[in-house]
């Protein structure tokens, strides 16, 4: 098979047969086809889609890529969760402990920043000393001890998707919904757990901008998931503004733990325990009120930051960073923004100031390069908060100071003050079961 027949049949418009699928998933896996070859039939996908056939094909030969994890080998309910990506969003790392001092396990699979957006795995490892790159072997049995393991795409689960996902990142390829359907579901499908709940953002900070491409994609995903046998939902929730009041790595790892803490923000909070008891709902824990009752109570005892310690130091972190999260390094240069007039936060547009936290050396602008754990935004207003001339809008933080103009820039273009305040927005939009 010639990968070059492929992109330009995908470049003409044409559907891919099953083995031209395979083709590309396992030639990107084993990287026998260059990543230029790969990145072109990426972007002709983009620019002209796939047919929901190809998709099914696509998830199915990126899930069999590589290896399927086993976790026959935990005991109990294994669950999973997954977002579609935005900005400030750490709910993994608040809802995976409070559903496994539950007691419900999780192994997780996740990933490292996409576009604008941030990842599980390059916010953990701003933990010093901890690992996400882990044998099957240490994967399944952290799992089983402490019910919760969170691991990178190492190995050789999916290989073939961790390629297509730096690929992505690196050529503006990411806001596509069959790569996106392929890439979270096959990523599910091998993962092997037994109930998965999907956050869908919807949103200018979110891949999907509309409830309806949001639920477009939802739909497919839930399919695919319940076509494999699982329990699974998918909730659309809002991505308009960013989650929570920090974006960046370290910068978020410290407001997941004051939300275990229980001094997180209402949006956050509450989007948490939504997902939270959606999880333990679909384990078999009760009802969903029950449920909810059940995740406030691990953050209110302290169970779920206990949870989450443990991990960390299985996974070679230092919990003192958990207990006492200020020791996380932030970076060594702030640059405060300031209102230019009073009224209110009308909008803050999520994805430029997701682009603007990338700036700042929280994101990549290539594959290979590094991140600065520390860089990021605090949010001192978000949408609908008053605010007067010459207050502190927002901090900004970097270790490199030069990377302060263009992102003060894109962030204060992100901002729109009003003079009223704008109608409010649920976090959950729709469930879709
Ligand atoms: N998360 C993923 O794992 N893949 C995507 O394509 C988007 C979000």
């Amino acid at each position: 098979m010639n990968i070059k027949d492929i992109i330009r049949k995908k470049r003409d418009g044409y559907e891919l047969s099953k083995d031209e699928i395979e083709f590309f998933a396992f030639s990107a896996a084993d990287e026998s086809v260059p990543d230029y070859q790969i990145s072109a039939l990426l972007m002709a996908i983009y620019l002209n889609g796939m047919t929901d056939k190809e998709m099914l094909e696509l998830t199915d030969a990126m899930a069999r890529s590589g290896d399927t994890a086993d976790l026959s080998g935990i005991s109990g309910i294994k669950a999973d969760k997954h977002s579609t990506g935005g900005v400030g969003d750490k709910t993994t790392l608040i809802v995976a402990p409070i559903v496994s001092s539950c007691g419900v396990k999780i192994a997780k699979m996740s990933g490292r920043g996409l576009g604008h957006t941030g990842g599980t795995v390059d916010k953990l490892e701003s933990i010093p000393g901890f690992r996400t790159s882990l044998s099957t072997e240490e994967f399944t049995g952290i799992a089983d001890k402490c019910g919760l393991c969170i691991a990178g795409q190492s190995g050789r689960l999916c290989p073939a998707d961790k390629k297509l996902y730096a690929l992505r990142d690196a050529t503006e390829t990411v806001e596509s919904l069959p790569l996106i359907a392929s890439s979270i579901m096959s990523k599910k499908l091998a993962g092997g757990a037994d109930c998965i709940v999907l956050d869908v953002k919807c949103g200018s900070g979110a891949f999907m901008k509309t409830v309806d491409s949001a639920r477009e994609l939802a739909d497919k995903m839930v399919k695919i998931g319940r076509g494999a046998g699982k329990k699974i939902a998918a909730l659309i929730t809002d991505m308009d503004s960013p989650l929570g009041n920090c974006i960046g790595n370290s910068l978020e790892v410290w407001e997941a733990v004051q939300t275990l803490k229980g001094n997180g923000s209402d949006d956050l909070t509450e989007l948490c325990i939504i997902l939270s008891a959606k999880i333990l709902e679909l384990a078999g824990f009760g009802s969903n009120g029950e449920c909810r009752k059940a995740a406030r109570s691990a953050i209110e005892s302290g169970s779920a930051l206990k949870k989450l310690a443990e991990s960390v130091e299985l996974q070679g972190g230092n919990p003192d960073y958990i207990y006492n999260p200020d020791l996380l390094s932030k970076a060594a240069y702030k640059y405060e923004i300031v209102a230019k007039e009073s009224g209110f936060i009308g909008h803050m547009d999520a994805l430029k100031v997701g682009s603007s936290c990338s700036m700042l050396g929280a994101g990549r602008q290539k594959k290979e390069d590094s991140i600065d754990f520390g860089a990021g935004i605090v949010l001192n207003r978000k949408t609908g908060d008053r605010v007067k001339k010459g207050e502190i809008i927002a901090v900004m933080y970097s270790s490199d100071e030069a990377l302060f103009e263009d992102a003060v820039l894109q962030f204060e273009e992100s901002v729109t003050i009003s003079d009223s305040k704008p109608a409010e927005k649920p976090i959950l939009l729709e469930i879709i079961e």
